[in-house]
């Protein structure tokens, strides 16, 4: 009987030894899947790999995304926090304490930290738009990049220096800084930035960056810049696409056209809308509104799930769109999605406000959808 119980005892253990190895194989499986399997993995000799955060992943409540990001992603961009109205709302009053938390959460993830935007005429402070001498819009300007550009200076890797200054027809926007100050606002900004942190990487940011008459704008912009001496490191395409376009030969050719000039490509704000549209739209001026749409079921067909069809769309097109990357890998140096996940991407209100739209490669409960794995599935 001792005997008996003595062996059942030993049964026992042995059950929970192997049991406790098993998990504990499996856990290293599953450790070595993810490692091997992560966006920054695949793509870490081709660019770097990121998103751009909202409000609750910088301050660390939304730990879902903030796992996705930590294991997939490389490189991140702030949503909206950094930009004017939010960072300096007042004359020299400036408010760091979301920087600091989006610039410390970067370092933690040893992340490539991106800075959005310096000059933009959009999302800017009110008392900016007050402006009417050019020497005191200079010397706005100057504080307001010394400042943030100078205390970010060897942590902060790249900066969108300007956004979004140019027309589609590729002249130059008549926003304020263009009013206010003329054409050279574009190159006073560069200088200051270079001078302000001379090793960071300095960009020109835009949209419908695709579009052979905007190219052209970008291509004089850039060589405007260069002709003054003034440092330009790369151009930024933000790359708000849909399931039919731009195609890849007009983003090819704009990769080659500023990639000629001697400046890096970046893909800034990725993402690719499934939503029927009202007007042929393309890009991202957030002017554009269409109110009268707003709860028409027919702009919103998919209130609750993607079909399988449309799935295959959107993977058939992001294959696209990253073979073209990969074929240009020695061109591109970074691709950003614009959100982490299809739940906070700014595509489901604009341009009609409650939608539901699924842009990204990531669900709105941060699981990895199809699309994802066609992207990690591609052959380098
Ligand atoms: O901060 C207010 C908040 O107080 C208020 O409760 C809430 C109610 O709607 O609005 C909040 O402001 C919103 C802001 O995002 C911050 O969440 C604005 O309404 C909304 O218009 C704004 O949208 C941002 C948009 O830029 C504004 O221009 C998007 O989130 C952001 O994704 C988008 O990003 C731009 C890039 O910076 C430049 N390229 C185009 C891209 C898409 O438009």
């Amino acid at each position: 009987m001792k005997n008996f119980i003595k062996s059942i005892i030993l049964l026992f253990v042995t059950i929970l030894i192997v049991a406790s190895c098993t998990k504990k194989v499996a856990g290293n499986i599953e450790q070595t899947e993810v490692e091997i399997s992560s966006l920054k993995t695949k793509f870490k000799n081709d660019f770097y790999i990121g998103a751009a955060i909202n409000d609750a992943q910088i301050n660390g409540t939304d730990t879902l995304a903030l796992k996705i990001l930590s294991q997939e992603m490389n490189t991140i961009t702030p949503e909206n926090i950094m930009k004017w109205m939010y960072i300096q709302p007042e004359i020299d009053s400036f408010d760091f304490s979301m920087s600091d938390k989006y610039v410390s959460l970067g370092e933690k993830y040893d992340m490539f930290i991106v800075g959005h935007t310096l000059v933009w005429h959009s999302q800017l402070a009110p008392f900016m738009n007050e402006v009417k001498d050019s020497t005191i819009m200079a010397n706005h300007i100057k504080d307001h990049i010394n400042t943030i550009v100078g205390k970010y200076k060897g942590r902060i890797q790249s900066w969108d220096v300007v956004n979004e200054a140019l027309n589609e027809d590729g002249t130059l926007r008549e926003s304020i800084f263009l009013k206010v100050m003329g054409n050279d606002y574009i190159n006073y900004a560069f200088q200051l930035a270079a001078e302000a942190d001379p090793e960071a990487q300095l960009v020109y940011n835009d949209y419908n960056l695709w579009k052979p008459d905007k190219r052209a704008g970008v291509v004089r912009l850039v060589k405007d810049l260069q002709s003054k001496g003034t440092k330009i490191d790369g151009v930024g395409m933000q790359a708000h696409w849909s399931l039919e376009g731009p195609s890849i030969e007009d983003i090819e050719n704009s990769i080659i056209a500023y990639s000629d000039l001697g400046v890096k490509v970046m893909f800034t704000e990725l993402d690719v809308t499934v939503l029927p549209n009202p007007w042929d739209l393309n890009g991202a001026a957030v002017e554009q509104s269409y109110e009268q749409f707003e709860g028409d079921p027919k702009m919103n067909p998919y209130p609750n799930t993607l079909p399988d069809s449309i799935q295959n769309k959107l993977a058939n097109r992001y294959e696209d769109i990253f073979n073209l990357f990969l074929k240009h890998k020695d061109k591109i140096e970074r691709v950003t999605f614009w959100g982490v996940n299809d739940g906070n991407s700014w595509l489901n209100n604009w341009p009609i406000k409650g939608r539901t739209n699924y842009p990204l490669l990531f669900d709105r409960n941060n699981q990895p959808k199809d699309v994802y794995k066609t992207v990690l599935n591609l052959k380098n």
